[in-house]
């Protein structure tokens, strides 16, 4: 009889990671802030049988991308094509497992942007309005975003840009910068009026209020900005600029002139990269409407990774377009599950930034640390509620005592002993004593915790429990000493190390999002495919006589150079 339940049905995760500007490759601040937690969270729910959708892609729009490309006196285009794919190299090293990473200088993303813009725009909440907008007398055009710095109205930092605040991460206006300059020729700019479209935010203010307060479960800090933000009134914001590289506004709607070439503002086009990207890929799947089950299924799921510094487009405005989008449709598109925003990585204080080549380069680490050892050294510091200060010494340690040395040596050693005394086949239980079945229930116990973790996005204590596994196994083998039972006790010998490679096997489960690499390769050595995906989040049991692969030291101590005096 069988008597299992039956497995549930598969459920839908959009994992929507942040959009990276085309304008340089990522720094670890990035990786531990956006892209090592989706990807472990993606790997875990593949893992558990769910359907992912993992999507991004360069951010090849706005001023960041205008103001490198004038820079280099190369074309904006030049900029986005030399980094694309560098970005999927950086991907494919790191193990960031992306469905798909494209970029939003596609058609596609083009055709889809017009759409929310026109349907916005008919349901009555996109309009024009004049505004003032700096303008450099010298250079002879508009200053938008980070054509202008200045000092932050804000908190008073002296190097603000026109957009955005690095120092307090204050979403700003250049316009209300103090001491504004020009980057392009240094003077002082002047307001001129000129003429955007603005979407409409306060009209969605109440809509966009009642879904914030009915979230659960996400993290104070994203939860409470928002409904502050919104609660405090929203303001019309403006959706297009003076510039000449974008998307254009769509053709029947355009109000550019011949002083002033506009296109729609970076910040309102690429996020709807989520679900173009989302389309893109069902495309390519020669199932163009596969991306609905992600989107139009009130069931399914979507969880945005990014840094705090975006918080203000995914919990607030993302959530306005596609509340205002889906207003009168029969389909309404799903807004956020969850917005796991984290803080920021430090490097001796200072933000890891991109645009003002602060940080290190992920390329650079992993000169020195495997991925996975990279990614294991990043799990343990996310800075998941605080500003996380990195140090390549913290990193290094974390590699050499705790993955190395508990999980790594675990798995040499026991099946190293299987080798030595079994042929390298799993041997046959005898008889299970209380301290087996008690390793094998803290392995279990781990990973239901390790699954509750993850799935609220404690990426942080998730690693703890699959850690606390490994090093209670060794805790297990040490009492029970198989390396000397093997000489006086053949039956002890076989049950310890047949209840070892079953707990190694779990625990492998447990850190599989984590350190894929390896996680795959210790499951060829237990007699799988190593392709864990689908398995299940649970302990898989490893038969008796399973031939056993000869292991190979599974990670690589980093040994850093002294540092220099
Ligand atoms: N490129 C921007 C940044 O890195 C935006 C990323 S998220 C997006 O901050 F969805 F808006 F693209
Ligand atoms: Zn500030």
């Amino acid at each position: 009889m069988d008597t299992s339940t039956p497995a549930a049905a598969p459920r839908h995760v959009l994992v929507a990671v942040a959009w990276p500007y085309a304008n340089g490759l990522s720094h670890l601040g990035h990786i531990a802030g956006c892209y090592l937690p989706a990807d472990i969270f993606a790997r875990y729910h593949r893992i558990a049988g769910n359907r992912v959708l993992m999507v991004s892609g360069t951010d090849a729009h706005g001023t960041p991308i205008t103001v490198k490309a004038d820079e280099e006196g190369v074309s904006p285009r030049d900029i986005v094509e030399r980094f694309n794919p560098r970005f999927h190299e950086q991907w494919e090293k790191l193990g960031v497992s992306f469905d798909l990473f494209t970029t939003t200088m596609t058609d596609n993303h083009r055709e889809v942007t017009w759409d929310l813009f026109r349907t916005l725009h008919a349901n009555g909440y996109i309009d024009t309005r004049t505004t003032e907008q700096f303008f450099d007398p010298q250079a002879d055009r508009f200053l938008p975003d980070r054509y202008v710095e200045g000092t932050c109205p804000r908190c008073g930092s002296a190097d603000a840009r026109g957009d955005q605040c690095d120092s307090c991460g204050a979403t700003l206006d250049p316009i209300d910068l103090i001491e504004p300059r020009s980057k392009l020729t240094g003077a002082t700019p002047e307001p001129r009026e000129t003429e955007h479209y603005f979407i409409l935010l306060p009209k969605l203010q109440q809509d966009l209020l009642h879904w914030l307060e009915e979230r659960q479960g996400w993290r104070g800090h994203v939860v409470n900005w928002a409904k502050g933000f919104v609660g405090d009134g929203l303001i019309d914001r403006a959706i297009t600029r003076d510039l000449g590289w974008g998307i254009p506004i769509p053709p029947e709607l355009d109000i550019s002139t011949e002083a002033s070439e506009k296109r729609i503002y970076v910040w309102f086009e690429a996020v709807i990269g989520y679900l173009s990207a989302s389309k893109e890929w069902a495309a390519q799947q020669g199932d163009p409407d596969a991306w609905k089950a992600w989107w139009e299924d009130p069931a399914a799921e979507s969880v945005y990774f990014i840094g705090k510094d975006n918080i203000p487009f995914h919990s607030v405005f993302w959530p306005a377009y596609l509340l205002g989008y889906s207003q009168g449709s029969e389909h309404p598109l799903n807004l956020p599950t969850n917005v796991p925003a984290n803080q920021y990585v430090t490097f001796k204080g200072a933000k890891a930034s991109k645009s003002r080549g602060v940080g290190t380069s992920l390329l650079d680490y992993l000169e020195v640390f495997g991925a996975d050892e990279l990614r294991y050294a990043l799990a343990t510091i996310l800075p998941e509620y605080n500003d996380t200060d990195l140090t390549d010494d913290a990193l290094a340690s974390r590699v050499n005592d705790e993955l190395a040395a508990a999980w790594g040596n675990l798995v040499n050693r026991v099946l190293a002993m299987t080798h030595k005394n079994f042929d390298g086949e799993v041997p046959a239980p005898v008889a299970l004593d209380e301290r087996d079945h008690t390793i094998l229930a803290t392995v279990d116990d781990a990973l239901a915790s390790e699954r509750d973790l993850l799935e609220q996005v404690e990426l942080r204590r998730a690693l703890k429990a699959a850690l606390h596994a490994a090093q209670e196994t060794n805790a297990y083998l040490n009492a029970l000493e198989p390396w000397k039972t093997a000489k006086t006790d053949r039956d002890r010998t076989a049950t310890t190390l047949w209840t070892a490679l079953q707990a190694i096997a779990g625990i492998n489960v447990a850190f599989a999002p984590f350190v894929p690499f390896s996680a795959s390769t210790v499951d060829t050595w237990l007699g799988g495919d190593g392709v864990l995906e689908g398995r299940g989040w649970a302990r898989p049991e490893v038969a008796a006589g399973t031939a056993i692969g000869r292991p190979t030291p599974l990670f690589a101590r980093v040994e850093l150079e002294p540092a220099e005096a």
